[in-house]
């Protein structure tokens, strides 16, 4: 059996365990999950998030249970509660299709396993392809903005956009960032302002209504986000306050990048009107919502509208960087690899 190890998930001969990205940065505790149970609770609490990384610790979970014994019907209904734990990124869908055609196949436990460590370790290699491919869109010097977090906290590997732009710094070009904090439940404000200081990669936090003036300063070259699912035509999910973004972009004059792997691309989904935009809790709005940090402050009834996710249509995009290149203007889904 294969150790694996990224910056937030663990799989060896004991089972899963995940970094809790909820106390980040100011704590780093560990849990070990033994049921697909455990890592449900720990996928809605986000304490495992980010759409590569939620799907490969459910593959892993699938893997692990069949070690222990669980078969046939029985893994399959764990299977599908894990698919049912976050509705909009779907990776998670793609990797738990291919573990369950393998069930369906009669795989043995150690045949599951290693499809479940190959998805890991193409995740990685997907990350770092997608991040050579972005280097054409990041010239020397760029002040890069980006959202949410899509760094090696999110996937098996360096991340998505951040991927791209750790590597643009690793690569000497000099270039900075401008962190989103991204409201409400702060990932970058709390996750990517700490992976970019352990990168050593010059970088300042904004509140996300801070963007509109600075790019109106001329203080933003690029935009790169990552995505939780793109469809077919080009649209694509990701974290609340994207689109936004995406406008603004527009407005400015400003190229607006997505990255993402083509385990999140949806071909069966035709445009982003039909992605399922996942709605969370009220006191993630009415406050602060994080473990031992939580403040509310509005009415404590308060009415709150909370999509975890919006969508932003390909017309506003300047380009796709995929792992299988970079899609400038328009979004070619048999270039996507994903068919
Ligand atoms: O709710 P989250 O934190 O899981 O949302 C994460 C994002 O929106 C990321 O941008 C996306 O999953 C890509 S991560 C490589």
């Amino acid at each position: 059996m294969s150790n694996l190890s990224a910056t937030s998930l663990r799989y060896d001969v004991d089972g899963l365990s995940i970094l809790d990205q909820r106390l980040l940065p100011s704590e780093l505790v560990w849990h070990r999950c033994t049921t697909a149970n455990q890592l449900i609770g720990h996928i809605h609490s986000l304490a495992v998030r980010g759409a590569p990384l939620i799907g490969l610790a459910a593959a892993l979970m699938v893997a692990w249970r069949a070690r222990q014994g669980i078969q046939g019907a029985a893994l399959l209904a764990e299977l599908e509660a894990l698919r049912a734990s976050r509705p909009t990124a779907v990776n998670l869908m793609n990797y738990l299709d291919r573990l369950s055609a393998s069930i369906h196949s009669g795989a043995s436990a150690e045949q599951i396993e290693q499809l479940a460590v190959q998805l890991f370790e193409e995740d990685r290699d997907l990350c770092q392809r997608m991040a050579d491919h972005a280097q054409t869109l990041i010239p020397s010097g760029a002040r890069i903005l980006t959202h949410c977090n899509t760094g090696s906290l999110a996937t098996a590997g360096i991340g998505t956009a951040l991927g791209a732009i750790t590597e643009a710094h690793r690569r000497g070009k000099g270039i900075s960032v401008w962190v989103d904090e991204t409201r409400p439940l702060l990932q970058g404000g709390r996750l990517t302002t700490w992976e970019l200081a352990q990168a050593e990669v010059p970088y300042r936090l904004i509140c996300d209504n801070m963007a509109a003036s600075l790019m109106a300063k001329g203080e933003v070259d690029l935009i790169m986000v990552g995505a939780d699912r793109i469809a077919r035509n080009g649209d694509f999910a990701n974290k609340v306050g994207t689109y936004s973004l995406a406008v603004l972009a527009r407005a400015h004059d400003i190229p607006f990048y997505v990255v993402a792997p083509v385990t999140t691309v949806d071909l069966n989904c035709p445009s982003g009107d039909t992605i399922p935009i996942e709605q969370r809790a009220a006191e993630e709005v009415r406050g602060v919502s994080l473990p031992e940090r939580s403040l509310i402050w509005s009415p404590e009834q308060a009415e709150v509208y909370n999509p975890a996710f919006d969508v932003t249509p390909a017309r506003l995009i300047s380009g796709w960087v995929l792992d299988t290149g970079v899609m400038l203007e328009r979004f070619i889904p048999s270039q996507a690899g994903a068919e």
